[in-house]
């Protein structure tokens, strides 16, 4: 029986479960293998979602079962303009969400999001935006809370945006 489950904001010292969620994210197809940890999260590209934690305009929030980490669903604000797949502004951050594999379809992924929305309107901010890839079935979950098509890009890939 799964234990009970708590929604924790995140902290500096969560680094590594920002770098877990980044790469569980980019390797949400099981049927396209992409490269191993390091070689992606440390790749620069990929290093401006992460690197300084927890600077200005970052926040998460993380899932616990019996005190440990089942998912987490964080954002970031590009201030200095669109190196980022999901940019739309410099006052709208970007999401990005994991749930680990053996807790999904149980809402956990859908409640952190929520409570990220939640934590971001009580601190004034206003829209949320992320990048999905073309086939991910997570669009579906990301209408449902309210995220609609901004743009998209070529070869299929959506840029979504909510209000909060
Ligand atoms: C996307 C993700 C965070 C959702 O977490 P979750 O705890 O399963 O989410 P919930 O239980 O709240 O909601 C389930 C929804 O996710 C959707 N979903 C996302 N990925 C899915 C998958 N691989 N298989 C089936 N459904 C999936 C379902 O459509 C479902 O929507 P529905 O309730 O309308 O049917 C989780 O599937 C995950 O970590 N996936 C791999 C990483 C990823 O794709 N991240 C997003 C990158 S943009």
């Amino acid at each position: 029986m799964p234990g009970s489950l708590t929604i924790r904001p995140a902290v500096t010292g969560d680094l590594d479960l920002v770098r877990w969620a980044l790469y569980t994210a980019l390797a949400w197809d099981p049927e396209d293998p992409i490269p191993p940890f390091e070689a992606v999260v440390d790749h620069p590209k990929i290093a401006v979602y992460h690197a300084g934690w927890m600077r200005p305009g970052d926040a998460g929030v993380v899932a616990e079962v019996d005190g440990e980490a089942v998912g987490m669903a964080y954002c970031r604000l590009f201030p200095d303009g669109g190196d980022s797949q999901g940019f739309v502004d410099e006052e709208t951050p970007e999401l990005a969400v994991a749930v680990r594999a053996e807790h999904r379809d149980r809402g956990i992924g859908g409640r952190l999001i929520t409570a990220l929305f939640e934590m971001l309107a009580a601190a004034g901010v206003r829209r949320m935006s992320l990048s999905v890839s073309a086939g991910n079935p997570a669009e579906r979950l990301y209408r449902r809370l309210g995220f609609r098509t901004e743009r998209e890009e070529e070869g299929g890939d959506l840029v979504m945006v909510a209000d909060l």
